[in-house]
């Protein structure tokens, strides 16, 4: 998507769609919007008049001019009191969703300064961006047939003379995370048969030639040398070769990374531990730490932030067959402790160990890890956040800022020693389920048995990576959650 920064009045904008973010309105047409009002005829004031204009959130209400807008509609971003950043990304994303209900190509976005609520132009340029192609994003790339919308293929945003150049700065950012956002949407929304393995390892060395990065991939000799055990366990079940792939932008010097780790199960059958057939066609989504790590380098190369980040991600499939692991099987991981594999469902945790226990060798700075874990999250905190864990108050609590940040959201469960005894295997070092109670947290303590001389958060992302219902600010299926939240987390150490 094209976008740009323009100085202009409204009401004077030759544009085919012009959105107008709103707060509650007072009974009367804001001081900004008269010029518009006037060219209009007077809608505004008598949509107002009738109680039908009222900046509720979410509201959209369209209106038709002669000259400058073809088109405007009027989008609610509720009450004044919480316009925030994530009121403005919102509004930007329903507003986009309208555009591309309306099938026009260009639109132009304008934030009255009555209802910025504190929110910077730098801001403002940022998020609208995010919320823009987050709202007009849609996959059709499997359609073969019919049913395709034009796509919105140019955004304006109005300032003024002043903030013109704050504006544009937030622009260029906000275009680069949803833009990173966008390719993890692309790469979730892929199935099983497109999104393999090798097809994640071929987006990361595209990344890597696009922008610069060192991507290194091993397949499954190279993973026998390294000894990850985990890894090697699931990948037993299936054809498809297993891919571990490492990235790494230096933008920092020696400094040490921030480590980014994503589970990348292309396909999640459970193995022999089978999932019930019903929505099982869901678990393509068990790639969304990995898309989500993925998404986050293309931010990197197009940002370029001065400090050093590294990618991991373990991917293969887990499917059941001859050659498949068997609950009770015993295997090594490359962290060296042994794991009785007790439920060949729980393999994110069995990938995510090996690739935890290789971030040693980057002597990270912290790791964070994103991995669609356990149903179990979604019981917790339903689809509004993700579970938040670690070995680190002080990390943890970064990054549940930078989540709230990045509207992602993020919430804190304990690891508490008493949670540690659950995982405690008869044969081996640990086993890879701790049973039905607080399956989220064991889940997490698990990762934590490989977790060993550096900081660690863990994201348990299976309630937030998709969902099944459409809402006014995003459609139905794969969110991207994570490349914000990373983003803006690393945006937060460059900043100091
Ligand atoms: N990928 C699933 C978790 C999941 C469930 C993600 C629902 C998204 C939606 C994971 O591999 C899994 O199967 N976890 C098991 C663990 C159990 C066997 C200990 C689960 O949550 O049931
Ligand atoms: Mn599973
Ligand atoms: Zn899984």
């Amino acid at each position: 998507m094209n976008s740009s920064v323009k100085v202009a009045p409204v009401e004077r904008i030759p544009t085919p769609l012009l959105a107008v973010a709103v707060g509650t309105l007072n009974g009367k047409v804001p001081t900004s919007l008269l010029g518009l009002d006037e060219g209009l005829g007077g809608a505004l004031n008598r949509a107002i008049a009738q109680g039908d204009l009222t900046g509720e959130r979410d509201s959209v209400q369209v209106f038709y001019g002669q000259q400058g807008p073809k088109r405007v509609i009027v989008v609610g971003m509720g009450k004044l009191g919480e316009i925030t950043r994530g009121a403005v990304r919102r509004v930007a994303a329903v507003a986009a969703r309208r555009a591309v209900t309306l099938g026009v190509e260009t639109m132009t976005f304008f934030l009255p300064h009555e209802f910025r609520g504190g929110v910077t132009p730098l801001a403002i340029g940022q998020v609208t961006l995010e919320g823009v192609m987050q709202g007009a994003w849609q996959f059709k790339d499997l359609k073969a047939v019919g049913e395709k919308k034009a796509p919105l293929k140019h955004v304006d945003l109005v300032a003024t003379r002043e903030e013109r150049a704050d504006m544009e700065r937030g622009r260029l950012i906000g275009k680069a995370v949803a833009e990173g956002q966008r390719l993890a949407r692309n790469l979730q929304a892929l199935p099983g048969n497109w999104c393999t393995p090798e097809y994640l390892a071929q987006i990361a060395r595209m990344l890597g030639k696009a922008y610069g990065h060192r991507v290194n991939v091993f397949n499954r000799a190279q993973m026998e040398k390294e000894g990850m055990g985990g890894l090697l366990a699931v990948a037993r079940g299936t054809q498809e070769e297993p891919r571990f792939i490492t990235l790494e932008y230096r933008g920092g010097g020696r400094t040490p990374p921030i480590t980014l780790v994503g589970k990348g199960i292309t396909f999640d059958s459970g193995g022999i531990s089978i999932k019930p057939a019903d929505r099982m066609e869901e678990m393509k989504y068990d790639m969304s730490g990995a898309a989500a790590v993925l998404g986050t380098f293309e931010v990197l190369g197009q940002l370029k932030p001065p400090i050093n980040v590294v990618g991991i991600v373990p991917s293969t499939e887990n499917l059941p067959s001859g050659t498949a692991i068997k609950p009770g099987d015993v295997v090594r991981s490359h962290f060296g402790k042994s794991i009785e594999i007790v439920n060949t469902d729980a393999e994110g945790r069995l990938i995510l160990a090996d690739g935890l226990s290789y971030a040693r060798r980057f002597k990270p700075a912290c790791v964070i890890d994103a991995a669609t874990l356990t149903g179990a999250v979604v019981v917790g905190l339903g689809h509004h956040a993700s579970g938040l864990m670690g070995n680190d108050d002080n990390l943890m609590e970064e990054v549940r800022r930078a989540g709230e940040l990045a509207g992602e959201r993020c919430w804190p469960l304990p690891l508490w020693d008493e949670y540690r005894e659950q995982n405690k295997s008869d044969v081996a070092d640990v086993k890879n389920s701790g049973g039905r109670g607080a399956g989220t947290i064991t889940a997490g303590w698990f990762l934590r048995e490989f977790v060993d001389g550096f900081p660690w958060a863990h994201l348990d992302i299976a309630g937030t990576a998709y969902t099944d219902t459409d809402r006014p600010f995003i459609a139905k299926g794969p969110t991207g959650f994570g490349v914000r939240l990373f983003t803006e987390f690393i945006l937060g150490r460059v900043r100091g």
